[in-house]
């Protein structure tokens, strides 16, 4: 079946037809399509174009589809151009007459807008909640952990301890930033384009507060040529969804290296690693690289709509039809990898000696000597170089901080005393981190409590 056709004398070639076609993988808005069909259906009863009984009709007509496309053959053999001409034609095979009337005054370029941000909401909530749960499971981890201890890098060179506790909520704070863009893209995707027509606005009198209304939009687009051709929603959504992929990708980097023999500081769970089909003894990773190459997908997705859009001339172009099978991937990508990364979070273990050993062994706590000088009247500069010197010294002749007494270091500088010995420590030097969202045991705990709260204010949100 076609919805146009009166203009031709001659058919679309087939080839063209099988390349134009995007049934194949536009039958995923077969559920938005219906249920903002049925929505129209009771503005074309308020525009007089059905009677009460007959848009009644319809709508039962409407609910028996989606009943029936519960079943895997529902799209067998169809060869319809799009899932709107497939749905008519699926109401058609119940009753012609109503059938030959819904798409009365509309147009599709209205449709797949409307049929396209119903399907984005579900998709934005879904994975909100997903991301609630990978926060909570790092939240999870940190209480798990309470004390273990991790050397800080930069420059992926050992830098200052970090409690284990602050480094699950430096994630906690990406995940919660993609969480709140999500809410950003519903926002302006919870707009309703319906009434927009093709381009100019509808011949009927539609109320469109009331469509509004039917479909749970927020509220309706302010101009039809804009609403027709707009994909921002899109892009506002892929955004957010690169954004979560690329702090996934960082945090499976991180235990990539984390859980390396190198490293030590992190045994992953047999849930979520494989082995070798050569090399008996090997443990691979898999889950973490597998969510670090999708990410590399899902930016591609953004990228390549963004050009999609970029030269069309304002209003609809078919070039638009390009925006649906990235968006699918890259929603089906971060639901998949959002899953993944939770189930490594619950099951990795932290071997707790080894992160703090590495701490401790590598001049870690020498910024907090430095700052002990400092707060005792030396001068910053001096007080950098003073340490700088024991750390050189320490390195020509093997030794780590733990290895040097208080009389030793008073030979480097004077101003050192029993509470600078102390200090010689990891764990002991990251207690002073106590401004606000610092890695001090006590600031952890205030911010670990504060993270649950907020996860809760996003439960009650839903
Ligand atoms: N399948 C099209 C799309 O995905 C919607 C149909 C509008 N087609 C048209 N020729 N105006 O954008």
């Amino acid at each position: 079946m076609k919805l146009w056709g009166g203009r031709f004398s001659a058919g679309p070639a087939e080839l063209f037809e099988r390349f134009s076609g995007s049934l194949h993988f536009d039958q995923r808005l077969f559920e938005a399509d219906v249920v903002g069909s049925r929505a129209w259906a009771a503005a074309l009863e308020r525009v007089g174009i059905y009677s009460q009984t007959e848009r009644q009709q319809v709508q039962a007509a409407f609910d028996e589809m989606l009943a029936e496309s519960q079943s895997p053959e529902y799209f067998a053999g169809a060869d319809d151009e799009d899932v709107h001409t497939f749905v008519i034609r699926k109401l058609g095979e119940k009753s012609e007459d109503l059938a030959a009337r819904i798409h009365t005054g509309r147009s599709r370029n209205e449709q797949v807008a409307t049929d396209f941000r119903l399907w984005m909401k579900g998709e934005i909530r879904a994975n909100q909640s997903r991301l609630v749960d990978l926060m909570q499971a790092l939240v999870d981890f940190a209480k798990r952990e309470p004390t273990a201890l991790l050397p800080g890098y930069t420059h992926l060179r050992r830098a200052q301890g970090v409690l284990w506790s602050h480094y699950c909520l430096a994630y906690f704070e990406m995940f919660a930033r993609d969480y709140d863009r999500l809410a950003d893209a519903y926002r302006r995707t919870d707009v309703l384009p319906y009434g927009a027509g093709a381009l100019a606005g509808s011949g009927f009198p539609h109320d469109r507060e009331a469509i509004a209304k039917d479909l749970g939009f927020a509220s309706i687009s302010a101009n039809s040529l804009d609403v027709v051709s707009d994909r921002d929603f899109a892009l506002d959504f892929l955004y957010a969804a690169s954004t979560t992929m690329l702090h996934i990708s960082r945090l499976a980097e991180d235990w990539i290296l984390y859980t390396s023999e190198e490293f030590g500081f992190l045994e992953p769970g047999d849930e979520v690693t494989t082995g070798s089909s050569l090399m008996p003894q090997k443990r691979n990773p898999d889950a973490l690289e597998l969510v670090r190459g999708k990410s590399g997908r899902v930016i591609g997705h953004l990228q390549a709509l963004m050009i999609v859009i970029k030269g069309l001339p304002l209003a609809y172009n078919r070039d638009l039809q390009e925006d649906k099978e990235g968006v699918f991937d890259a929603a089906d990508q971060l639901a998949g990898c959002l899953e993944i990364i939770r189930l490594c979070v619950q099951t990795t273990k932290v071997n707790a000696a080894a992160m703090e050993k590495a701490a401790d062994d590598s001049w870690t706590c020498a910024t907090a000597l430095a700052e002990f000088l400092a707060r005792n009247g030396v001068a910053f500069h001096r007080a950098h170089q003073i340490v700088g010197t024991l750390v050189l010294q320490s390195t020509k002749e093997g030794r780590k901080p733990a290895d040097w007494t208080l009389e030793q270091l008073r030979e480097i500088a004077p101003e050192f005393d029993a509470e600078a010995a102390k200090l010689l420590s990891a764990r002991r030097a990251l207690e002073n981190h106590t401004t606000p969202g610092a890695t001090a045991p006590a600031t952890v705990a205030r911010s670990l409590a504060a993270a649950e709260s907020r996860l809760e204010a996003m439960r009650r949100a839903r």
